[in-house]
């Protein structure tokens, strides 16, 4: 089921997406909120929902520069959250029942937050207790381990980005023009990683034996990373950590030694010469580097690293939905080398 929900990812993207572009533009049929009103975003989810809402916090803060927080739902409940009535609450979750974030969605409403939720399954009790809901329309998902339903939380929040921006008259009608043109390509651009699964293939079959994976990567591809680690260790039960590569020299270096997997994310053009650094700091201690970007950079990574991942350019802000697809099938197939019931990993 893992395989065959991430291959219905681009019909999954096109349901989710193109409903909402209209002549250029983001439209919400239904959706009244008016941002002005608000101060500060906090975003709530768990697990892979919750990797959705870093990427939204980058995002929304780029493009809206409302103050956003993201917040672990099993966290939010008991840290005394400082939430008022121009607080706009952000509740991501596929299932719409995981139940710290209906607590959360329940705590943050008694405080008088306004709540909107971006929810997989229709009628669910988070989409039926939020006062706004957005659809992610990704269908059914039988494996346990989040695919097609995470590309389109991401895509939703990404148009609610470009939305949001617009309402507060901080992007011109070329600009979510063009935003809106690149999210609307998306679901091809996916297609096009999805064809060129044999090679992410050949390098699950060579890293699927080591014990112990880094993923790399700096803002966006920090975001990134973290999915991806969790992906892969969720399946195929290889201890992975995702780590800010800036934070590398402060600890997580002194467990870097030779024949160490480290996947280096270098996708965030603007932080590319940052990402090369770390990687020639890794390969320094002997680590094998498998490494990821967007075609552009591909001819200069591929001069420091062991093996290379790449992506269809596009806006740096839809980045992590592209570079997350080979992720998926990375720990798709390492699980699958691994023997390992990947549908229903142990203990989730
Ligand atoms: C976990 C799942 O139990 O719940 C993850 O294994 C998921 O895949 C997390 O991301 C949160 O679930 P939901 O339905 O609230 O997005």
């Amino acid at each position: 089921f893992m395989l065959k929900e991430i291959m219905e990812e681009p019909e999954a993207l096109r349901r989710a997406i193109l409903p909402r572009i209209k002549d250029g533009k983001v439209v919400f049929e239904g959706l009244q909120l008016d941002i002005r009103q608000y101060h500060s975003i906090k975003i709530i989810a768990c697990g892979s929902s919750s990797h959705v809402g870093m990427v939204g916090k980058y995002n929304l803060e780029k493009l809206t520069r409302i103050p956003t927080e993201v917040v672990l739902a099993s966290e939010f409940r008991y840290c005394d959250p400082i939430i008022d009535d121009k607080t706009l609450v952000i509740v991501i979750s596929q299932s719409g029942e995981t139940l710290d974030t209906m607590a959360a969605l329940r705590e943050a409403k008694a405080l008088g937050a306004r709540s909107l939720s971006i929810v997989n399954v229709v009628g669910s009790s988070i989409a039926r207790e939020s006062d706004d809901v957005l659809y992610t329309w990704a269908g059914p998902e039988i494996a346990v381990a989040t695919t097609k339903a995470f590309v389109t939380q991401l895509a939703v929040i990404d148009l609610l980005a470009v939305w949001l921006a617009a309402q507060l008259g901080r992007l011109s009608a070329d600009e979510e023009t063009r935003l809106t043109a690149a999210i609307a390509a998306l679901p091809a651009q996916v297609e096009q990683i999805l064809s060129s699964r044999e090679r992410i293939q050949y390098y699950a079959s060579q890293y699927f034996n080591h014990d112990s994976v880094f993923f790399i990567g700096r803002n966006l591809d920090y975001a990134l990373g973290m999915e991806g680690s969790l992906k892969l260790k969720e399946i195929s039960y290889i201890h992975s950590e995702a780590y800010a590569s800036g934070e590398l020299k402060h600890g997580t270096i002194s467990l870097i030694e030779p024949g160490t997997l480290v996947v280096a994310l270098g996708t965030y053009s603007p932080l590319f010469d940052k990402a090369m650094s770390n990687v020639i700091e890794v390969k320094a201690r002997g680590a094998s580097v498998l490494a990821l970007t967007t075609e552009q950079n591909r001819e200069e990574m591929e001069k420091r690293v062991d093996g290379i991942l790449t992506i269809p350019d596009t806006e740096l802000m839809l980045l992590p939905l592209l570079g997350v697809v080979p992720l998926q099938l990375f720990a798709y197939y390492v699980a699958l080398q691994r023997g390992c019931d990947i549908d229903k990993p142990r203990n989730l």
